[in-house]
This record gives C-alpha cells, sequence and structure tokens, in this order.
C-alpha cells in the first residue's frame, strides 16, 4: 500500500506499545512487572474529579475555544506568576491536549521542511518522530564528556545555520538528569544570540529531588516574554496523575500562540471542555498531592538506586528528578532491544530500551510502581542475568527454570 513520505518516515511510539504488551500480559494474568511506564500511579486530585463531575452533570459539554477555555487560561496564568514569575496575557497561552500536542503544534508552527531541530540525547522518544512529522530534521546532542548533562559546547556544536529550535527537558526523559541553572542560563541566552526557539519541556519541573526547586528560562532572560523566542511547556498529565485528562499547555510569544492555535484549531479544535475544567480544579485546588507524589518518588527513586547499586557490573547515576531510572546494563549485553526481549520473555519484567532514546546497552527502568513491583523487578532482573543466580525462580507458584546463559 502507497502511503506518505512521512508515515513510512515514523514508527509507533515504543513506549505506548510497551504499555499495550503489559496490558495484554495482564490480560492473560501473567505476572507481568510493567518497570516501563510513563505515570504516577496515584489518584487524580479530588478537586479536579469534583469540577469536572459538576460539568458533567450539567449535561452542556461544548467545543471548547481552540486554544482553551478562559478558566483554564487563567489558572495558566496564576501558575505562571508562581513557577516563571511572568504576569503572561490569555494570548500568551495555548492549552491542548496533553503536553505532546502542546509540543507538535509549537514545532508545527516554527519550523519548515529540511530545517533542523537540536536536543540533548538521551531524549524522549517522541522528539525525533515529532521533527520528522512537519518534515524537519531531528539533531540529537550526546554530551561528549559521557555524562547526562550536556554542555553549551555539545549544544553549539550540533547547531548550524538550519536550526531553527532546541527542545531541553529537564528533569529529563529518560535519565532524571536536572540540568542546572548555569546550563539553562547559557542556553538562553545563546538562542538569543543565534535568534533560535527555546522549548523548555518542563513537563516534570515540580518532580524534583534532593531540595531541588524548579528552574524557570524566563528568569534568565531580560526580554519580556512578547520579544522572547522561549516557549514553556508544561501539564497536569505527571505531577497531577492526569496523565489520561490529555491537558497541557504553552506558554510563549503572542506571535507564536496564534500560529499554535491556528494549526491546533484545524487538527483538533481545543481539548475538551470537560477535562479542561478537570485541569483548573488541580491547578487551583489543593496541591499536597504533588507534594506527597514527589516524596513518594524520591523515596521509590532510593529504593531502586540501592538495589541496582547492589547489581554487579550495572551502572546507575542518581536522577535528580522524574521517575525514571537510565542504567548502563551493557556489561551484560550492549543491545538494549535483547536485553529488553530476554527481561519481558524470560521473567516478564517490562523494560523500555535505551536505544529508544538514543544509547545503547542502557534500560530505563520506572520507579512509579509500587515498591513491591519494584523490588521484585529487579529481583527477577538480577535472577535472569547473573549467572551465578540459582537455576530456578518461583513466580508465585510458577517455578522458571534457566534455560540461557
Ligand atoms: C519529556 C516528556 N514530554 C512530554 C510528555 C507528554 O506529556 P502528556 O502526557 O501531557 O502529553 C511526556 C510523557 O511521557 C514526556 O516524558
Amino acid at each position: 500500500m502507497r502511503l506518505s513520505q512521512i508515515a513510512r518516515s515514523i514508527k509507533a511510539s515504543p513506549t505506548l506499545a510497551l504499555n499495550e504488551k503489559a496490558a495484554i500480559l495482564r490480560e492473560k494474568r501473567e505476572p507481568v512487572i510493567h518497570l516501563g511506564g510513563g505515570e504516577p500511579k496515584s489518584r487524580a486530585p479530588m478537586d479536579a474529579i469534583l469540577s469536572s463531575v459538576n460539568m458533567l452533570n450539567s449535561g452542556e459539554i461544548r467545543y471548547a475555544p481552540a486554544d482553551g477555555t478562559p478558566d483554564l487560561k487563567k489558572a495558566i496564568i496564576r501558575y505562571t506568576e508562581e513557577y516563571y514569575h511572568r504576569k503572561v496575557s490569555p494570548l500568551n497561552i495555548i492549552a491542548s491536549s496533553g503536553a505532546k500536542q502542546a509540543i507538535m503544534v509549537a514545532l508545527q508552527a516554527i519550523l519548515n521542511p529540511q530545517e533542523e531541530v537540536v536536543f540533548p540525547a538521551p531524549y524522549w522518544v517522541s522528539y525525533p518522530d515529532m521533527a520528522k512529522l512537519v518534515g524537519a530534521i531531528p539533531v540529537p546532542a550526546l554530551p561528549e564528556d559521557g555524562s547526562f548533562y550536556p554542555t553549551l559546547k555539545d549544544i553549539e556544536q550540533r547547531v548550524g545555520s538550519y536550526t531553527r529550535a532546541i527542545i531541553i527537558n529537564s528533569p529529563n526523559n529518560p535519565t532524571g538528569a536536572m540540568y542546572s541553572e548555569k546550563f539553562i542560563a547559557e542556553i538562553v541566552e545563546f538562542c538569543e544570540k543565534r535568534d533560535i526557539y527555546l522549548i523548555m519541556d518542563d513537563i516534570y519541573h515540580r518532580l524534583v529531588f534532593d531540595g531541588r526547586k524548579p528552574i524557570s528560562a524566563f528568569d534568565y532572560t531580560k526580554e519580556s516574554v512578547e520579544n522572547s523566542k522561549i516557549i514553556v511547556i508544561n501539564g497536569v498529565s505527571k505531577q497531577y496523575a492526569m496523565t489520561g485528562f490529555r491537558i497541557g499547555w504553552a506558554v510563549g510569544n503572542k506571535k507564536v500562540i496564534e500560529a499554535m492555535s491556528n494549526i491546533q484549531g484545524h487538527q483538533t479544535s481545543g481539548p475538551s471542555v470537560l477535562l479542561q475544567k478537570a485541569a483548573v480544579g488541580a491547578i487551583n485546588g489543593i496541591q499536597s498531592g504533588v507534594e506527597s507524589l514527589r516524596v513518594t518518588l524520591e523515596n521509590n527513586r532510593n529504593i531502586m538506586l540501592s538495589l541496582l547499586r547492589s547489581f554487579n557490573g550495572v551502572e546507575v547515576n542518581s536522577p535528580d528528578g522524574t521517575f525514571y531510572c537510565f542504567a548502563d546494563f551493557s556489561a551484560y549485553e550492549k543491545d538494549s532491544n535483547e536485553l529488553s526481549k530476554l527481561l519481558i520473555d524470560k521473567v516478564m519484567v517490562l523494560t523500555v530500551p535505551g536505544k529508544e532514546f538514543g544509547l545503547d546497552g542502557y534500560l530505563r527502568l520506572s520507579y512509579c510502581g509500587a515498591i513491591k513491583e519494584i523490588t521484585e523487578g529487579i529481583e527477577r532482573m538480577k535472577w535472569a542475568l547473573d549467572t551465578n543466580s540459582p537455576n530456578e525462580l518461583f513466580i508465585g507458584d510458577r517455578k522458571l527454570v534457566r534455560d540461557w546463559s
């Protein structure tokens, strides 16, 4: 069958495919442990539920404005003042169906075919395909020093005359690395000097550990939001555990937001009014759920880290935020796809191969699930990979016998 060049250039989201695989295995009552997930397990905030239930009960669920409802924009204005220290107008905001759509319409608004978008590697799996969806060229920048913390030089080396945008995701999916204020200040200055858009994907900005505080890129520019080419992306998915509500947003100059709104207006229209209402409830409501999620994740990180550090041959850095560990398993297997496949086939532990994030030899392991799952998942992985472990392992009353080396 004939498909477009763009359709042929992109592949299915590997993380969504893994979710499906886990769901199928669970349906078959297989004792699968999902360490590949990208969503917190806590409940959505009560304020989000109540405000959307009230609207649902009214029975009047109509079209939304293409760029978001006035009350969600009002909530985002307050949020932007609190976390980004800038007073913006409704015209500086677009609400989208998830941060994913906000990033996508931003790329559609600023990139022409064959232009380039640079981002540090390891990177969120969707960035390369999102760039390809607009006919642009993704340019990953792997830090030269082998760390997960890029320097300005790492980025600068990848920027050329076709570069129109840089995407920074900090704290980072998959590594959990939160970039320093110095780096953010440098990248803001660099983008201004080179007249390049800077997309700050801040979806994990409040889920940070060890006393860190969210960073605002706007703090490092003297420009007003109006004269700036910084586009800040955020949303309710991770911080409020509202992944299925699909509400994200972008804050930027009026021209770019207007272009994004025009695109979104033809693509999907504004996100559902019902779900925007829920987002308003979450943003304006009691915030203790965010802190308790953050504390839970920090505790889970500590547990996962100590389990991984007792794993012979595995190298792992301490994540500064998010709910992911990006661990080096190359001592066991250099091909992360093979390793991930072995782990699901032999011990039913789902992991995401590092190759999907631009760095082979690594696995991304999520610690957003229950402690029991984290502990048992890592134990099973140890059993599968350590040739000195006993020949048999019991999962419930199921006996696994090692038939691989
Ligand atoms: C770095 C990053 N940006 C954006 C998103 C998308 O967020 P949303 O669910 O709001 O579309 C994700 C989700 O996994 C992510 O990890």
